[in-house]
């Protein structure tokens, strides 16, 4: 056995090797091409600097007019493209008037990228937030809004706040949406130029968008049900790997009360309870769920009162007593959850401990725990309206990102986004020394490999296998869990949702 083994493991560690060297391959090819990429640049950025005298000489107030002259240039027919170079030097102006930072050279090359609508990989502090304004600004010339997307509330205002002064002083308008924002205040922050906000606050307005009757500025109805975002232009997406590749299947999700009758799950709670395992019931703990066996189901039957589960009326019966059995036998208190004060389930998170209050498990599994602590069994959610990161960036006309890693997921961002990367030199020579990264395998790991895992459980796990274990861990049979939060603030459709008298909430599934 031992010797099958580490046959395993040299076979296992061979292929890591090959793998290594492809990768390295590719990412050679990446560079060459990136080398290439960016000397196409040059010409562009020469004209930039070479008009930078020009920008210099102007007053505040003529500055500003530049962006009236380049709209009106649009309109007359001429693209993004030909404004590119007068645009940018424009940027720069007024970046170092306002906020006293004169766009490196290397920062323009980043934002024309971007503009193209790539990846720029820039080393953390290389100035991003400063990157993204150059296209901001050139694509806002269009007039149908351009997006920064940030991973968190909190650099969404800062960068607004930040790079604000340098927008107005071309004239352009500039806002933020935040977590605690309104219908009303949210209207207003996506009619400007720019809209900085998070990935989620973006996909969640689009999801209630799409429950909302009136389309934006159709004043036939209130404005709180007319809709908030406007057209998905462009959007340049700040630490894009994270929002991209690492949450981008995580689904967004509105739900709504289902309005069924709870009292059916305590039923199923005292049916479960009588039942005998491995007569009644297996449970499988290493896939996390449990099966009614042949004579279970009759005795479930039986007990529920009902000559056949697969008849009319009483399918649910099967569904209903397995998440019973397995709010009994797989879901312990304390450790997967604990009952507050308040008499309510609250999830302990299985990676961080934590307890997660307002998050629930979805499929009735929930509402089965609440029956076997005796608790308030709460309405199950029913889902209005869904959709995954990656979808919805996919429903931009355009969208770029910058971080300062993405060449590593390069295949990724180009399978899923066809979005290229280029790697955009420092500003200065990098003097700081890249060690490589360190892991150490934990006990639990190294006792799960004397009983037999591979030895492929030593080596990291790459991002789409760790981003495919979380989605796995999230799935139905473990009962995927939701979480919850304030945002029943949105207007209601005369759609689906008008059904359900309660508010909606927002949630994300959990990983
Ligand atoms: N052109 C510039 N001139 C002067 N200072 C600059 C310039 N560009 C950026 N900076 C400064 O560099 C610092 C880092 O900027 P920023 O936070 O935007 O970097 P970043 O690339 O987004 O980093 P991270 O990857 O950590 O998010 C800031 O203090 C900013 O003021
Ligand atoms: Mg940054």
């Amino acid at each position: 056995m031992e010797v099958l083994e580490r046959v395993w493991e040299v076979v296992g560690d061979a292929f890591s090797g090959l793998a290594r060297g492809i990768e390295r391959g590719i990412t050679s090819l990446f560079g060459s091409s990136n080398a290439r990429y960016l000397r196409k640049l040059q010409p562009k950025l020469d004209a930039i600097n070479a008009r930078e005298p020009f920008c210099q000489q102007l007053t505040d107030a003529e500055l500003r007019e530049q962006t009236a002259k380049f709209r009106k240039r649009l309109a007359a027919g001429e693209t993004l493209d030909d404004l590119l170079v007068e645009a940018f030097a424009v940027c720069r102006e007024a970046g170092r008037r306002k906020l006293g930072m004169r766009h490196y050279d290397v920062q323009l090359l980043g934002g024309m990228v971007l503009h193209h609508g790539m990846i720029a990989e820039m080393v953390t502090g290389e100035g991003k937030t400063l990157v993204a304004t150059a296209p901001a600004y050139l694509n806002a010339l269009e007039g149908k809004g351009v997006h920064v997307v940030t991973v968190n509330d909190y650099l969404a205002r800062r960068d607004m706040e930040w790079m604000g002064p340098l927008y107005m002083a071309l004239g352009l308008t500039v806002g933020a949406i935040q977590h605690d924002l309104g219908t009303f205040e949210r209207q207003r922050a996506y009619s400007c130029d720019i809209t900085y906000g998070t990935n989620n606050e973006f996909g969640f307005d689009y999801l209630r968008d799409n429950m909302r009757p009136a389309a934006r500025g159709d004043d036939r109805y209130p404005k709180e049900q007319q809709q908030v975002q406007g057209p998905l232009h462009y959007a340049i997406i700040d630490e894009v790997d994270n929002i991209l590749i690492d949450e981008a299947r995580t689904p967004l999700i509105i739900s709504g009360p289902a309005h069924d009758d709870v009292s059916r799950y305590r039923r199923a709670d005292q049916i479960a309870r009588q039942l005998k395992r491995d007569v009644h019931f297996q449970v499988n703990e290493k896939e996390h769920t449990c099966n009614l066996t042949d004579e279970g189901v009759r005795r479930a039957e039986e007990l529920a009162g009902v000559e056949s589960f697969y008849t009319a009326g009483h399918m649910e019966w099967p569904h209903l007593i397995d998440n019973a059995l397995k709010a009994h036998y797989l879901y312990k208190r304390d450790v997967n959850y604990v009952v507050n004060d308040a008499g309510e389930v609250v999830i302990v998170d299985e990676f961080t401990g934590r307890l997660m209050p307002g998050r629930n498990w979805s499929d009735g599994l929930h509402q089965a725990v609440e029956a076997k602590e005796g608790v308030r069994i709460k309405e199950e959610y029913q889902t209005l309206a869904t959709i995954t990161l990656q979808n919805f960036f996919k429903l931009y006309k355009k969208i770029c990102g910058m971080t300062g890693t993405a060449m590593t997921e390069a295949n990724e961002f180009w399978k899923i986004y066809k979005l290229d990367v280029i790697a955009i030199p420092t500003n200065r020579p990098l003097i700081r020394t890249n060690h490589p990264d360190v892991i150490y395998r934990t006990c639990s790991r190294l006792s799960s490999r004397c009983w037999g895992s591979s030895s492929r459980s030593r080596t990291t796990p790459s991002r789409s296998s760790r981003t495919a274990s979380v989605k796995k861990s999230g799935s139905r049979s473990r009962g995927s869990a939701t979480s919850s939060d304030a945002a029943g603030r949105s207007s209601w459709g005369r759609s689906r949702s008008r059904k359900a008298s309660g508010s909606p909430r927002c949630s994300r599934a959990a990983g």
